[in-house]
C-alpha cells in the first residue's frame, strides 16, 4: 500500500469510502495491498467485522480482491478509475505498442462517405415511441448469422459485446452467483465479472476452445452461467473446434439451469469457421459485436437467443438506456451492405492471419511454442510475466502481462500483432525469445 494513504473511519461505510477514494485518486494504485483486517482494526480502534464488512463491499463490487497468503489487494482494474488510460503504464517513449489489442486502424472501413450518405439522407425521424432495432437492420443481421450456422432465435442489439453480456449476466444472475469464464480470458469480462459482484469459475482453455472437463468441473461447482468466445478467444486466439463443439453440446445438452453466453466477436474477421454451441440449453444468447471488423466506436452487438433471454435483455434496456441509435444502426447496416467494405475486411482479416502466423513462426524457429489460432493477438508462456514483460520493455517493446487475463492459469505474456509490419517479425521474435528465456547473470550456476 501507498505508504502515503492513511486510510480511516470508524463504521464500514466509511472506511470503504475511504479506500474507494483513495483508489479513484490513484493513491491506492492497482494491485496496492491493504493491511490485513485485524491490523487495521487495531489501528482504527475498530472490531474486526466492521473492516471485514467494508472489505467484503468492495470485493463484492470488484474495487479489491482476497487471494489467499497475497492478502487484500486493489483489483488491477477496478471499476472506479477515472481513465481507461490509467489503468495501464503507458509505453516507454520510442516503444512499439503491442499491448492494448485494438485493432489495425489502417484496416478499418472508412466511415466518411457512409456518415456523409447517410447525412443527405436525412433518414426517418425516430421518437421515443417507435424506436427500436430497425426491421431492415434485423433483417440483414439474422441472414448473416444463418450464414454461419447460427440458429435462428430473438433478434435484439446491444451496445457492444460487453454491454451484452452485462444485461445478460444482470438479467439471469444475482451477486455471488459463479460463472465459468475461460481461464486465460478477457481482461474486460474478468473485470465486468468482478463489478457485478459475480464469482468466477475459471475453465482452461486449449487451441480448441474451453476444455470439456472445465466446464463439467464448473457446472458441478454451481455456475449459473458460461461464457464462450468463439473465435479469436482473447488472449490466446483459440477457436472453439466442430469436434469441442460436438462434445460441449453433449455435454450441456437440455440444461435449464445454465445461461450459455457466446461471443463471435472477431465475426467477419475470423478465417476459422463458427462451431456454435447455440440452443444446446434452454437459456441462451449469442452475440456478435461489430468493433474487431468496422471499428471499436461504433457502439453495436446484435444478439440473439432464446425468447426468454432475449426478452429479457430487451426489457431491462427499454427501462434504461432505451434502444441503440438507429443513427448507429444505419451506418452499421450500410457498412454491412457495401461490397467495398466486404472487401476491405476480407483483407483485414488475411492480413491479421500472416502477422499472426508469421510471428508464430519466428517464434517456432526459436524453440518457443506460442498460441493464435486466430485473431489478432499471440499468447506466449513464459517462466516470469514481470522479469519478461521487463526486458521486452527494455528492448522497445509493450507487451500485456498475462495476469490481465489469468485466474489458475500459468504465466504468459499476450502479444498484439495487428499494428506489425512483416519486418517487425524476426527481431520482436528474437526479442520474445530472449525474454522467454533469460540469459542468466554470468557467474551463476546453469
Ligand atoms: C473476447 C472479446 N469479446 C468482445 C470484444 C469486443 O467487445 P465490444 O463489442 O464491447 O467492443 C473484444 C475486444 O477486444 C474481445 O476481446
Amino acid at each position: 500500500m501507498s505508504a502515503r494513504y492513511q486510510l480511516s473511519g470508524t463504521t464500514a461505510v466509511e472506511i470503504s469510502a475511504g479506500i474507494e477514494s483513495g483508489i479513484r485518486t490513484g493513491a491506492l494504485s492497482p494491485g496496492a495491498a491493504l493491511p490485513p483486517v485485524r491490523a487495521l482494526a487495531a489501528d482504527l480502534g475498530v472490531s474486526p467485522a466492521t473492516v471485514a464488512r467494508a472489505y467484503q463491499e468492495l470485493r463484492q463490487r470488484g474495487l479489491l480482491v482476497t487471494a489467499g497468503r497475497h492478502g487484500t489487494r486493489v483489483r488491477p482494474r477496478p471499476p472506479v478509475a477515472a481513465r481507461r488510460s490509467a489503468l495501464r503504464p503507458p509505453p516507454l517513449p520510442g516503444a512499439r505498442d503491442l499491448s492494448r489489442g485494438d485493432p489495425d486502424h489502417r484496416l478499418l472501413p472508412p466511415l466518411g462517405p457512409h456518415l456523409a450518405a447517410l447525412a443527405a439522407d436525412g433518414g426517418p425521424s425516430v421518437s421515443y415511441s417507435d424506436a427500436g432495432v430497425l426491421p431492415e437492420l434485423a433483417e440483414v443481421a439474422r441472414a448473416r448469422l444463418a450464414a454461419d450456422g447460427v440458429p435462428a432465435g430473438e433478434l435484439t442489439l446491444a451496445g457492444g459485446a460487453l454491454d451484452g453480456i452485462e444485461r445478460l449476466l444482470g438479467a439471469h444472475l444475482r451477486p455471488g452467483d459463479a460463472v465459468a469464464v475461460e481461464d486465460p480470458g478477457w481482461a474486460n469480462l474478468l473485470d465486468l465479472v468482478a463489478a457485478l459482484g459475480l464469482r468466477p469459475i475459471g475453465v482452461p482453455v486449449d487451441d480448441e476452445g474451453p476444455l470439456v472437463a472445465g466446464v463439467a468441473a464448473a457446472l458441478a461447482a454451481g455456475a449459473r452461467a458460461l461464457v464462450v468466445t468463439s473465435r479469436a478467444q482473447n488472449p490466446t486466439g483459440s477457436a472453439v473446434s466442430a469436434g469441442r463443439a460436438e462434445a460441449l453440446r453433449a455435454l450441456l445438452a437440455g440444461r435449464r439451469d445454465l445461461l450459455l453466453i457466446e461471443d463471435d466477436h472477431a465475426a467477419e474477421l475470423a478465417r476459422v469457421p463458427l462451431h456454435p454451441l447455440a440452443g444446446a440449453t434452454a437459456s441462451w444468447a449469442f452475440l456478435r459485436s461489430v468493433s474487431k471488423p468496422f471499428g471499436p466506436d461504433l457502439r453495436l452487438a446484435v444478439l440473439v437467443g432464446d425468447e426468454t433471454t432475449v426478452a429479457r435483455v430487451a426489457g431491462r434496456t427499454r427501462v434504461g438506456a432505451g434502444w441503440v441509435s438507429t443513427v448507429l444502426q444505419r451506418l452499421v447496416l450500410a457498412l454491412w451492405r457495401d461490397p467495398a467494405v466486404d472487401e476491405l475486411v476480407r483483407r483485414a482479416a488475411q492480413s491479421y492471419e500472416q502477422r499472426r502466423d508469421g510471428l508464430l513462426t519466428a517464434l517456432a524457429e526459436h524453440g518457443l511454442p506460442a498460441h493464435g489460432r486466430s485473431g489478432i493477438n499471440v499468447w506466449l508462456p513464459v517462466p516470469d510475466e514481470t522479469s519478461a514483460v521487463t526486458a521486452l520493455r527494455d528492448a522497445g517493446w509493450a507487451v500485456a502481462p498475462g495476469a490481465l487475463y489469468r485466474i489458475a492459469a500459468p504465466p504468459a505474456v499476450r502479444v498484439t500483432v495487428s499494428s506489425l509490419d512483416i519486418d517487425d517479425l524476426a527481431p520482436l521474435a528474437a526479442a520474445l525469445a530472449h525474454a522467454a528465456n533469460p540469459t542468466p547473470p554470468p557467474g551463476f550456476p546453469t
